[in-house]
């Protein structure tokens, strides 16, 4: 097996508030390939966020606070970087976009005016000397045309506020693909949007991977969203993976019950009479998590056992599944 392009391994990470510290990672481990397409999925505040933000080292430290683990890239430790490796990282390996591209834009500045700054930094980031702004324009608008944006060269022209929610989102993915990253992370890309511009989205980024050969690890509370664009599926629970496989294995036969809790808690539209039934009680306070399986106080198999003991990420039925009594969860 090659080397994986992205490898987290036991990477832990707090924030220290005037409360006290909150345990958001406990200890994640993911490999991801090279043109995967990995989907994370858990509900609000299970830390699919900061998991995203630590692989580009976005994670502000303080209050955020490295407990343990490590994160490569390419086999590069990226909490080891330097500025330098840093800016190529982020340049060339990482690309992210969020949920709200308004965030990301300055809503002073034209379009077109912003575009050419990312470009001629990501020139300096490559070592190469920045080309001229007449030539980082015409990129400009040759990555607005990839986004499927109409008329490019007028919409260099606009200032944010005067697109859609669409339109703004397609130009931070334009804005995301000028360096040519390898991985794409994309964090609850569509969340944002009306349905019918979500499905729009989702396909632009699904054939853009395609296209340019991306690594794409998608993060959506959504598991709808995550069943159309990834073939792998990795939930995520208070901090912890719970489970890790391909996205037929875990959709038909899910091994771990808050898997299965989120499966449920879905609407299915094919099937009339069937209730979407939400998983009883929240995610734990994170100042004090619940000890053993983090789960364990939601879980409807929970046992002794469950409370005193952490479940290791342990290989089952051609998945990684986290639960002391995975064998017992059937389909
Ligand atoms: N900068 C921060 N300071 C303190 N706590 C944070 C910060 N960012 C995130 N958190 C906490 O980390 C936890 C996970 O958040 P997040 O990764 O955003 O969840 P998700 O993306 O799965 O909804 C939450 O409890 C959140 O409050
Ligand atoms: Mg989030």
């Amino acid at each position: 097996m090659t080397a994986p392009l992205l490898d987290i391994a036991g990477w832990r990470l707090a924030f220290d508030g005037f409360e006290g510290r909150a345990q958001v990672l406990d200890g994640i481990d993911l490999a991801v390939q090279a043109g995967e397409t990995v989907g994370i999925v858990g509900e609000t505040g299970c830390g699919k966020s900061v998991l995203a933000r630590s692989v580009a080292r976005l994670v502000e430290m303080p209050p955020g606070r490295v407990l343990g683990g490590s994160i490569r890239f390419e086999g590069q430790d990226v909490m080891a970087m330097d500025q330098r490796a840093l800016a190529r990282l982020r340049g060339h390996g990482v690309a992210m976009i969020f949920q709200d591209p308004m965030t990301y834009l300055n809503p002073v500045f034209r379009i077109g005016s912003q575009l050419v700054d990312v470009i001629r930094a990501h020139d300096k980031a490559a070592g190469r000397p920045a080309r001229g702004r007449d030539a980082a324009r015409a990129r400009a608008a040759e990555l607005l045309g990839q986004v499927r944006l109409p008329e490019p060269d007028r919409l260099l022209d606009r200032y944010p506020h005067e697109l859609s929610g669409g339109m703004r989102q397609r130009v931070l993915i334009a804005m995301a693909l000028t360096g040519t990253p390898k991985l794409l992370i994309a964090d609850e890309p569509t969340t944002a949007l009306d349905v019918t511009i979500q499905a729009q989205v989702l396909r632009l980024i699904a054939d853009l991977v395609a296209a340019q050969a991306l690594t794409l690890m998608l993060i959506s509370h959504d598991l709808g969203v995550i069943g159309a664009l990834c073939r792998r599926v990795v939930v995520m629970y208070a901090g912890t993976v719970v489970e890790d496989g391909a996205a037929e294995a875990i959709f038909a036969d899910p091994r771990h019950p808050y898997t299965r809790g989120l499966l449920a808690a879905v609407p299915d539209l094919e099937r009339p009479g069937h209730r979407a039934r939400p998983i009883p009680g929240h995610i734990p306070n994170l100042l004090s998590p619940p000890p053993g399986c983090r789960f364990h106080p939601r879980c409807p198999l929970a046992v002794a056992r469950c409370a005193g003991e952490k479940p290791a990420l342990r290989d089952l039925a051609g998945r990684r599944v986290a639960c002391h009594r995975a064998e017992e969860v059937a389909a």
